[in-house]
């Protein structure tokens, strides 16, 4: 039988050799290939900035949080649907964590639920937009309202890398963007990511944080350091940095690929009861992580079961974040209701159009019966 996964990190054949390099050179900590990897990515249209390396998506976000200056004591927005980091960070910084309801056409943050919020409350700080499944979020809409309210944005970029929005690329957009390079991405560096800022001073600043606060600018052999502020134990190595530089070149070949998936999955679901979570416009364009359908609730557990028995493996993208028992709470209808709709689908670039038609053909096989 077929197997189809969720998941099929590709490393290219170069990586290996490079990676050997890195291996007989004796040093693989932080260090060259991280700085190089930084360079690269600050280069890319898909992601710019001025780019630090981290250890994960998660410590990306909250990195960017604390450089940022969000104030602890303060209140943060995040959309509901999300992978659970984008809350922990929060919480991680002495902040309270504000849910925001979804469009379920998207997946995405309801900017007019972010108005309301921002409202009825004077306490919020931030607002921590994720771009699910790699769809772009309302940024031109987010970031106007940011400036209504002076609120920073801190964009969950660990689905986006390739995201347009309204034409263009996220770093036009000029906020904090937080990436994750982990084995499921579109990256996968095994576990990593970075945060990219809009000036050099906050980035320099953040290189110190991600290693404790250590700088080594100044040294000499009397004193090989400096610590002026505490940090976290955060930073990349140059291992996975070398696994990262080894797929940058394939990045824009591996994203039109995965979209061409998602645009095949599309055209098999449209004339079915099955709705696709896409973009809003022709003019935004996903980043390609993931491909999620909305199915109605009471067959959605069935469906899954059946595509599991025919060797797909299938995802949810995502539990609402109040239906933990963490104590997050929020009016957040919406979100509750996608998550009992939603079914995630296979998506890598290792799979054949055959494997893309033999998912939709049980998924709306299973989903009609
Ligand atoms: C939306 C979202 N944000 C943040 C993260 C955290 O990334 P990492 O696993 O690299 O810490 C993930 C990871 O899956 C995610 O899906």
């Amino acid at each position: 039988m077929r197997q189809v996964k969720m998941y099929r990190p590709q490393v290219p054949a170069d990586a290996l050799p490079r990676l050997k390099t890195i291996l007989d050179r004796g040093w693989f900590g932080l260090g060259p290939e991280t700085a190089a990897f930084e360079q690269e990515l600050s280069a890319l249209p898909e992601v710019g900035g001025h780019v630090v390396g981290v250890n994960s998506g998660t410590a990306a976000l909250h990195l960017a949080l604390y450089v940022s200056g969000v104030a602890p004591g303060t209140s943060v927005i995040v959309p509901a649907n999300t992978f659970i980091s984008t809350a922990a960070v929060v919480v991680q910084h002495g902040c309270h964590v504000v849910l925001a309801d979804i469009d379920v056409s998207t997946g995405n943050i309801d900017t007019g639920h972010v108005r309301e919020l921002l409202r009825n409350r004077n306490d919020i700080s931030a607002v921590i937009p994720v771009h699910y499944s790699g769809i772009p979020c309302e940024l031109a809409e987010l970031n106007v309202i940011a400036a209504e309210y002076r609120l920073t944005i801190i964009e969950d970029c660990a689905h986006a890398i390739g995201a347009v929005h309204q034409g263009l690329p996220l770093r036009k957009y000029s906020n904090i963007r937080a990436y994750s390079f982990h084995a499921t991405k579109v990256v996968p560096i095994g576990e990593g990511g970075c945060v990219t800022f809009p000036t050099e001073e906050m980035a320099d600043r953040a290189r110190r944080l991600r290693r404790l606060g250590i700088d080594s600018s100044q040294a000499d052999w009397s004193s090989p350091y400096e610590i002026e502020e505490l940090g976290f134990k955060y930073n990349m190595n140059d291992m996975a940095a070398v696994l990262g530089r080894s797929q940058l070149a394939s990045l824009p070949q591996r994203i039109a690929r995965r979209r061409d998936i998602i645009a095949r999955y599309t055209r098999s679901v449209s004339s079915s009861d099955i709705w696709p979570v896409m973009p809003r416009r022709e003019t935004d364009r996903t980043g390609a992580f993931a491909f999620s359908v909305r199915v109605e609730e009471h067959v959605r557990e069935r469906v899954r079961r059946q595509l599991a028995e025919a060797g797909v493996q299938t995802e949810i993208y995502f539990k609402s974040l109040d239906s933990f028992r963490i104590g997050l709470n929020g009016a957040v209808p919406k979100a509750r209701k996608f998550s009992k709709e939603v079914i995630s689908l296979p998506v890598h670039d290792a799979m054949s159009d055959d494997d893309v038609d033999y998912v939709a053909e049980h998924l709306i096989g299973a989903t009609a019966s």
